[in-house]
């Protein structure tokens, strides 16, 4: 049987062909640049291109990561939305400092975007869980999410009732679910180069504007 180690060298990786980057003409913020690489990530069918990985920290700066679904792109602002009793949700009370990596393999590219994330104003926490799927609502109601569960047969009696809850009252909301906000000072653009001439450009925050450079790959 081939070794893992041989298995894994042999697998390819940044094999292209991937769009033109044309770093010497973009935007003066990062989140427009952002943009034009999601609507091009779409377009080439990159799957679940609006899947991101949050990093946090915890109480003692262990970092934690997992995948995220990402709610929308304003100007300069990144949101994703979560249980705030979840760990993630503890560890952003307590560090709200936060990095969002996404990787888009059929086109080569990767965005690292390093902030702050808030809680958005309750209108809007509950705007986000009412657009969701009776599904997922009925699963936030349920509540628990990242603590022990004793016995698989408890979350099906569960999510029997969230969704008895659902239908007969559609607007109920979960107070623990919250709409965050990602304010970044530093956003990273990655074009991967089959060459291994990658183009990395990042944009820096200075005060209300926004620089960016290069950087060695
Ligand atoms: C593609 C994908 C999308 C996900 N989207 C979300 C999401 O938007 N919100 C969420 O709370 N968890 C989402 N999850 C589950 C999280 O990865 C994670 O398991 C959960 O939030 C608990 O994380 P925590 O224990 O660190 O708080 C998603 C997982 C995957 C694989």
């Amino acid at each position: 049987m081939k070794q893992t180690k041989d298995l894994l060298r042999n697998l390819k990786a940044l094999t292209g062909p991937f769009p033109d980057f044309q770093f010497n003409n973009i935007p003066n913020n990062p989140s427009e640049l952002f943009l034009e690489w999601l609507y091009i990530a779409i377009e080439k069918g990159v799957p679940e291109p609006h899947a991101m990985t949050l990093s946090t920290v915890d109480e003692i700066g262990a970092p934690d990561a997992r995948v995220l679904i990402l709610k929308n792109v304003t100007c300069n602002r990144w949101y994703f939305a979560t249980s705030a009793t979840s760990r993630k949700g503890e560890q952003l009370k307590l560090n709200p400092k936060v990095a969002l990596t996404f990787y888009w393999s059929e086109i080569g590219r990767q965005v690292r975007v390093r902030g702050v994330a808030s809680v958005m104003p309750p209108e809007a926490c509950s705007k986000d869980f009412l657009e969701r799927s009776s599904g997922a609502r009925a699963l936030a109601l349920v509540g628990y999410q990242s603590k022990e569960m004793m016995q698989r047969q408890m979350l099906e009696d569960a999510l029997l009732k969230a969704k008895e809850l659902v239908k007969e009252v559609p607007d109920t909301v979960s107070p623990t679910w919250k709409l965050y906000t990602v304010d970044p000072d530093e956003v990273e653009f990655w074009q991967g180069d089959p060459d291994r001439k990658h183009i990395r450009v990042q944009y820096q925050r200075n005060g209300e504007s926004w620089g960016h450079r290069l950087l060695w790959p």
